[in-house]
């Protein structure tokens, strides 16, 4: 669904008063959080999609690590998950077996169990899970809070969104695909883990709205501009490449149509570059926002624990809107 139609969805659900819900469904943030009479929150995610991968294990797996991102991505702990799968009566069951057993082990390795779940018969196959975990309210991050000053740090490389385009299409083999869908398969586990020895102000995940989708979340309800330099975006090489020809996902057109006015690039920017920035990725990296002084050290931190395409990509400012510079 693309942001506009979700915001038009959105106007039809009437809002709740709960004071106990801390963050819900207004300010699109990853997950909602709901505080318990003990003081400490539930914090809980839902997300399901259609394969971005033929191998059905590896689909599962990857569909897992992008569900419970939504739970890292606000600095949560996940506790317990369950399946949501839609699968097409006709195909063999051994297949669906091997999309749990991935969702499965991708959850046990996040030290999350899967407690159950619901199946319905569907001819386009889509699976994930909704997870459950804790929360502290006084050390959460929603997309709220950055300040002019910070600094935006990305932790995994731009690309998924094309190049499973290209896979599917038979473009281009697995093996080629191979370092996109090690960057899918990682959890944000240990970047949360990382990241939260530092004054994190914002955060987010990057999924389907793609970098300057999610990014534009975090401007609009911090109240405050961000600035990118696209030479320090990680992105993947054979992403490079294949944004010459395309094609790109329908996801990837409707963000950068959508983000089409509050998006300013350079003059001549290529418009290959805008599709990257606005490419609907699956399961993609962390984007927090920082006080300048730490992000180094943030960055550093991310390094040697072995996420290499971590970067500081740019800076929050005073102002409106996102400003890309080359
Ligand atoms: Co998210
Ligand atoms: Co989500
Ligand atoms: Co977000």
């Amino acid at each position: 669904m693309s942001p506009a139609e979700l915001d038009k969805l959105l106007s039809c659900v009437t809002a709740t008063t709960d004071p106990n819900l801390l963050v819900g469904i207004r300010t699109h943030d990853d997950a909602a959080v709901y505080r318990l009479p003990s003081g400490e929150a539930v914090i809980q995610t839902v997300d399901f999609f259609t394969p971005v991968v033929d191998d059905p294990y590896t689909w599962g797996a990857i569909a897992a690590a992008n569900s419970l991102s939504d739970i890292y991505a606000m600095n949560g702990r996940p506790l317990f998950a369950l399946n949501i799968a839609c699968f097409p009566k006709k195909l063999p069951m051994e297949l669906w077996c091997e999309v749990l057993r991935g969702g499965a082990d991708k959850a046990r390795e996040a030290g999350v169990v899967v407690a159950g779940g619901h199946t319905v018969d569907d001819p386009e196959p889509k699976y994930g899970l909704v997870v459950t975990g804790l929360i502290d309210p006084r050390t959460m991050w929603t997309h709220e809070g950055a300040r002019p000053g910070d600094a935006l740090v990305l932790t995994k490389p731009l690309g998924s969104g094309i190049i499973s385009t290209a896979l599917r299409a038979g473009k281009i083999s697995m093996e080629t695909a191979r370092p996109m869908i090690q960057v899918m398969l990682e959890l944000n586990r240990a970047a949360a883990e990382i990241l939260s020895h530092f004054d994190v102000h914002a955060c987010t995940d990057i999924t389907g709205n793609g970098l300057l989708g999610h990014a534009a979340e975090i401007a609009r309800t911090s109240k405050v501009k961000l600035e990118m330099t696209m030479g320090k975006v990680p992105i993947l090489e054979l992403a490079h490449s294949l944004s010459e020809t395309g094609p790109f996902p329908g996801g990837t057109w409707a963000n950068r149509e959508y983000l089409q006015a509050f998006v300013s690039y350079p003059e001549n920017f290529a418009e290959n570059k805008i599709l990257l920035l606005c490419d609907a990725q699956t399961s993609g990296g962390l984007l927090a926002v920082l006080p300048e002084n730490q992000a180094k050290e943030a960055v550093h931190k991310l390094w040697n624990a072995g996420m290499k395409w971590s970067a500081i990509i740019g800076r929050s400012l005073e102002g409106e809107g996102i400003q890309i510079i080359s």
